[in-house]
């Protein structure tokens, strides 16, 4: 089987933001505490920390998500840290929702995210805070001098801790989250919130509480109600979404079907894109309000929840989503991957071992390659057409070769998929004017393999120097090709 990749180079399209390769913290499941984030003591493990910026994090969302709106900052700064129990997670029990020793509060989130190089985004508590408190905690982090910045430097920050991006509410639109109202209600306490924290700092970045088709009547209401005083419009997406009882019961079976509808993720997510993009348009407010994809991921069984392990065909279909993110960077100011550690995570650990798993490669692998402008990509080859999975819907002609590309000043590079199940592909990149430095493969000898913490490199990614313009990808595969723009040399 052939397949080409036309690439071009000398027309670069949108900057992609840095930020569309975010990633995100919450303390639910074992992501932060038991066996998570933190050691005994509450610190940041080294392995973990070590992984996260090996894979790079751009900028990072913390406390929620749903937690969000249960949390109080001031619980977790200073001295006395009252355990607390965990107000939303909580009433899954104890393994999804653990109590909140608070060891890991503002001041520990920010200097991870120094120590990362990362953006600290802050979301508030809207369900259950005051206006006032999220005013307080914008003036903690960011004022010189006051009340607030005369407690922060009593424990231990004279600076400003310098938070610029604000998360105002999270899935308020859902039944299921604390402090939950219709959207004309949302918006009238957004532009209280957001009139309080402004006044704290006048420069933040606040991001409001947005969603897709199943309440299409959310953004309109709040786009032409608050429209003009956010930078960014959430959105939430994970397919083939948990929300459908099939899925609660069981983990998704292996086999070519599954994997191929799972391939057609990247489809939906580029469908709700649009369908967000065009209600701000719709507004008047494109170019002004960015959509921040501020969680998404797969997901379909509840367990997933916890702790994950994904598999190579995960990582498949996950290359498919970021590409979405990607093609639409004009319109995608942020994205965060939901989570970082074992919720979902990109990251599984235990108390004591670490290891990464298939998806952690493939956000490294976007991080690191799809960087500047974005390159216009024409996939020329075989396709398929997929069953429904989900909330994903069947889909037609999908690319069994797709690849994501950018340019950088010189530097090229691109993030390749390659969905069959079984059997190779040799694939043509054709791309006039690059020269190819190397090529790193992420396989594994079935797509249904996974690393765990006896097999850590049952999935693993070969990087290897390449300069042709022909290559042979194996079976269900994610590949990351790098490349310099040629001088054109005298036989050209
Ligand atoms: O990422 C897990 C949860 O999923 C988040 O807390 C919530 O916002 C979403 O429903
Ligand atoms: O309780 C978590 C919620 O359950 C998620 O936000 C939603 O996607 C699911 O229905």
């Amino acid at each position: 089987m052939l397949a080409t990749l036309r690439i071009d180079p000398q027309s670069p399209g949108p900057a992609i933001s840095p930020w569309l390769f975010g990633h995100f913290l919450e303390n639910l499941g074992a992501c932060l505490y038991r066996g998570g984030l933190l050691d005994a003591a509450g610190r940041p493990r080294d392995e973990i920390v070590r992984r996260m910026r090996e894979m790079g994090v751009p900028i990072l969302r913390w406390p929620g998500g749903l937690f969000a709106d249960g949390y109080h900052w001031r619980d977790g700064v200073g001295s006395n840290r009252p355990v607390r129990p965990n107000k939303y997670w909580g009433r899954y029990g104890p393994l999804l929702g653990p109590k909140d020793p608070n060891l890991f509060g503002t001041h520990e989130f920010v200097a991870l995210c120094r120590d990362l190089g990362a953006e600290p985004y802050i979301n508030i508590n809207l369900g259950s805070g005051t206006p006032r408190e999220a005013a307080d905690w914008v003036a903690y982090c960011n004022q010189t001098r006051g009340p607030e910045a005369e407690q922060r430097a009593r424990n231990g920050a004279t600076d400003p801790l310098g938070v610029r991006v604000w998360g105002i509410g999270n899935e308020t639109y859902g039944f299921w989250s604390i402090g939950h109202c219709d959207a004309k209600t949302y918006a009238g306490r957004y532009r209280e919130f957001h009139a309080a924290m402004s006044e704290a700092d006048a420069s933040i970045t606040p991001v409001a509480v947005g969603t897709c088709d199943l309440w299409p009547e959310w953004n309109p209401v709040v786009l032409g109600e608050v429209g003009e005083r956010m930078a960014y419009l959430a959105l939430h997406v994970y397919l083939p979404s948990m929300n459908n009882p099939l899925y609660l019961a069981r983990p998704i079976g292996g086999g070519a079907a599954n994997h191929a509808s799972l391939c057609a993720a990247g489809v939906e997510v580029a469908r709700k894109i649009r369908f967000v993009a065009a209600q701000i348009r719709d507004a008047g407010l494109a170019g002004r309000v960015r959509i921040a994809l501020d969680e998404w991921n797969l997901w379909w069984w509840v367990l997933q929840t916890y702790k994950t392990w994904w598999r190579m065909r995960d990582a498949v279909a996950l290359a498919g989503m970021a590409g979405a993110i990607v093609e639409h960077a004009e319109v995608v100011g942020m994205a965060n991957l939901a989570q970082a550690i074992n919720v979902l995570g990109l990251i599984r650990a235990d108390a004591s071992r670490v290891v990464v798993t298939p998806l952690w490669h493939v956000m490294r692998m976007f991080a690191a390659a799809l960087r500047g402008e974005r390159l216009a990509v024409t996939p020329i080859g075989p396709t398929f057409s997929t069953r429904k999975l989900g909330a994903i819907p069947p889909t037609g002609a999908i690319p069994t070769v797709e690849a994501w590309a950018a340019r950088d000043g010189d530097a090229i590079g691109a993030v390749v998929a390659q969905r069959r199940w079984h059997g190779p592909v040799r694939v043509r990149v054709d791309a006039p004017g690059v020269r190819w430095t190397s090529i790193e493969i992420l396989s594994a000898p079935h797509p249904d393999l996974r690393n765990d913490f006896a097999h850590p490199e049952a999935v693993r990614a070969l990087e290897r120097p390449w300069d042709g313009d022909e290559i042979e990808l194996p079976a269900a595969c994610v590949a990351r090709l790098a490349g310099v723009m040629a001088p054109p040399g005298p036989s050209s």
